[in-house]
């Protein structure tokens, strides 16, 4: 059977950190993308408790499956392919999704895809465009990485640099925990920062004392705890909105600093933004700023696309495929946490 029919339906799971989400593809589109969010019971501990993670994927996978099918108005003996998020992230949450692909591939005898997480948030703007030139400089920025990639053709993933320390996303969320503000710290940054006065508050930028692409966040957020002790800034203090404010524009400006570095040496056709600091419209908007001075187009997904969901898992499982078709379950696929 495998082999002659040419596959039309997929199903991704991905759970690879507080996020359960699967997603239903029909030939490489999204028709449903269901995204179940433990933010509430990460947030009184102001980040993800692994151990409570894993827990909620086991509870929460069978409904998100099922949803995702009921969205897309297929069933589960339609699908011809399945597809999970092996790594990286936390070990127990990658296992639950894994397992629970594994035993659907096995059980329905379809090939099961294993995806790379970061690779898959990369794939995010290709759902939404697929006319992207390549060479590709892609920028990479989510609560647990924050790299820069290189793609001359696709699939091709050329790491140019990565965080040595803290990814972004994480100095946001453990600078709002300090405040205690609420997790995840990105967006209750961005809602309290607006309006506010981005030159107010000084940082001096990152600087790597290496030549290269690589990212450092762990100085800034040093930096940002010292500017809150020495100002007494908490949630209720006047100037918290100008200092939420700066401390958002310097990431930005941080992160930004090495797309344009590599923008000389690399001279990609196209720009892509993503992960799920990607939702920043501050970041956004300097982004689209810095591939117009380059006369460059730019691609960010929308917001839904750039958090962790399964449509970018399955839509990555699906362009593998078609390089390079399987015809069996992989019950050797492992997941693999970095
Ligand atoms: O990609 P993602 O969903 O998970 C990982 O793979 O890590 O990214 C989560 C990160 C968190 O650090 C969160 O604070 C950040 O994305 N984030 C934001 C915004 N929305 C989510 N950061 C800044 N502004 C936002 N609007
Ligand atoms: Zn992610």
């Amino acid at each position: 059977m495998a082999g002659k029919k040419k596959p039309r339906f997929l199903l991704a799971v991905e759970t690879s950190c507080d996020e359960t989400s699967a997603a239903v593809l029909e030939r490489g589109r999204i028709l449903s993308n269901i995204i179940l969010s433990q933010d509430e019971i990460h947030s009184p501990y102001g980040g993800v408790v692994p151990e409570l993670a894993s827990r909620q994927h086991i509870k929460s996978i069978d409904y998100v499956v099922s949803e995702s099918l009921t969205q897309a108005g297929v069933g589960l003996g339609e699908m011809d392919l399945f597809a999970v998020t092996q790594g990286p992230g936390l070990i127990g949450s990658l296992l639950v999704g894994l397992t629970f692909a594994k035993g659907l591939a096995y059980y329905f005898k379809k090939p099961l895809i294993g995806v790379d997480h970061l690779q898959a948030h990369i794939e995010a703007p290709f759902l939404e465009n697929d006319r992207i030139e390549f060479p590709v400089l892609a920028l990479l920025v989510s609560g647990g990485h924050t790299s820069l990639y290189f793609l001359e053709k696709p699939l091709d993933y050329r790491l140019l640099g990565k965080t040595r320390d803290d990814a972004a996303g994480e100095c946001l969320d453990k600078v709002a925990k300090f405040l205690k503000l609420g997790y995840p710290g990105g967006p209750v940054i961005e809602r309290l920062a607006r309006g506010g006065d981005s030159s107010c508050f000084h940082f001096s930028l990152p600087r790597m004392k290496t030549a290269g692409y690589d990212f450092s966040f762990s100085g800034l957020k040093t930096a940002a705890l010292k500017i809150i002790r020495e100002h007494g800034l908490s949630a209720e203090h006047p100037a918290l909105r100008d200092f939420l404010a700066s401390f958002e524009e310097t990431v930005a400006r941080a992160l930004l600093e090495n797309v344009h570095k590599a923008l000389e040496e690399f001279r990609p056709a196209s720009l892509i933004l993503c992960g799920g600091v990607a939702r920043n419209t501050r970041l956004r908007t300097r982004f689209s700023e810095l591939a117009e001075g380059y006369r460059l187009p730019s691609y960010v997904p929308s917001p839904r696309l750039c958090t962790d969901n399964a449509g970018m898992v399955g839509a990555l499982a699906w362009k593998k495929y078609q390089v390079s078709p399987v015809s069996s379950t992989d019950l050797d696929l492992d997941a693999y946490p970095r």
